[in-house]
């Protein structure tokens, strides 16, 4: 894939032909999934890929191993909670020191937005983001349009997806928000006042708006996309709406069908929080689609590890084989 990015932050760093070169590598990956004897192994030497994940997860760290091992790479599960960043040493520090024993590239999860951009400019290592802080999780956001194509929405162009729940503090919701208008689709932005982001600089345009009425979103939708509050991020702050968004907010069977007649998929990151702002009744349903995208994720995450490290980016680690003291006069 051509000038594939060495560090991928954000959605902003791919080209509308790359996300579409990464939606068809990710559909040949899923055509194998059944018969992995007969998958090209795509490397010439065995890559070793590390995950160092800050922040909790499950289904991110662990559709990325099991991409990792799918495509016949070395995996790492490198243990931030033993390592030396609990000693005070800097993330690029520990990443170099990762290079230098031969990692090729490291999976991060952080809950500091914006950290690995100064990756981009003296990157000692190639990295993917697994999500940061509120800010992005590009491979959420692919793998969510890798579903919406699998399960028949080929053409987003003219759609209308509502993502509602905790807007404001979501990476994914980010992430979907730069991903979503370049395909077509009309984004409404749903839930209390103190969900709607405030931080969209030039976002707004007329194919993302903003609405607290949930009933009016869900009518106008073919999609609904459900995030969790992120109480996590709250800095310990309750909010008033938190006793009532399950009445007010919360998606459930009667809500979608009875009330609405809205015969359509649900999305979901996952982890959700039933009661909330799913049912348990629609989580069981025919309408959930979060098992696929949990599905679909290690294919997508397949693609995007093959084309970030085919990518022969020449700034990309700190050259030291070959040096000996004599350089030092
Ligand atoms: C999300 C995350 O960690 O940002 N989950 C995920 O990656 N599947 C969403 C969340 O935590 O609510």
């Amino acid at each position: 894939m051509i000038n594939f990015p060495s560090v991928l932050e954000s959605i902003e760093d791919l080209s509308f032909k790359q996300i579409n070169d990464l939606m068809e590598l990710a559909k040949k990956f899923k055509g194998y999934a059944n018969d992995w004897q007969g998958l090209p192994i795509p490397f010439i030497k065995t890559p070793i890929i590390a995950t160092s994940f800050l922040e909790n997860s499950t289904r991110t760290k662990h559709s990325f191993a099991i991409a990792i091992k799918k495509l016949g790479a070395t995996y790492i599960d490198f243990n931030a909670e033993t390592s030396s960043l609990k000693k005070g040493e800097s993330l690029e520090d520990t990443l170099l020191t990762l290079y230098s024993q031969g990692v090729d590239l490291c999976i991060i999860r952080t809950s500091v937005s914006h950290q690995l951009s100064e990756f981009k400019n003296k990157p000692p290592i190639k990295i993917i983001n697994g999500g940061d802080g509120i800010n992005q999780h590009p491979t959420q956001a692919l793998l969510d349009l890798f579903t919406m194509k699998e399960i028949g929405l080929e053409n987003l162009e003219g759609k209308t997806i509502t993502i509602v729940g905790d807007n404001y503090h979501s990476r994914v919701g980010h992430s979907l928000i730069d991903l979503l208008p370049k395909f077509g689709v009309n984004v409404i932005l749903c839930g209390p006042q103190e969900c709607l982001p405030t931080n969209l600089e030039g976002k707004i345009t007329e194919k993302i708006t903003m609405t607290t009425d949930v009933d009016e979103a869900i009518a106008q939708s073919d999609l609904i996309y459900l995030l969790r509050i992120q109480k996590e991020r709250h800095q310990g702050k309750e909010a008033s709406y938190y006793e009532t968004y399950p009445q007010d907010f919360g998606l459930n069977l009667d809500r979608l069908i009875n009330k609405h007649n809205k015969k359509i998929p649900i999305f979901h990151p996952g982890p959700a929080n039933i009661g909330v702002e799913i049912s348990e009744d629609l989580i069981r349903s025919q309408y959930y689609f979060g098992n696929e995208q949990v599905h679909n994720s290690v294919f997508m995450r397949m693609a995007i590890i093959q084309a970030v490290l085919q990518n022969q980016d020449k700034n990309v680690g700190i050259k030291f084989d070959g040096r000996s003291i004599q350089d030092l006069c």
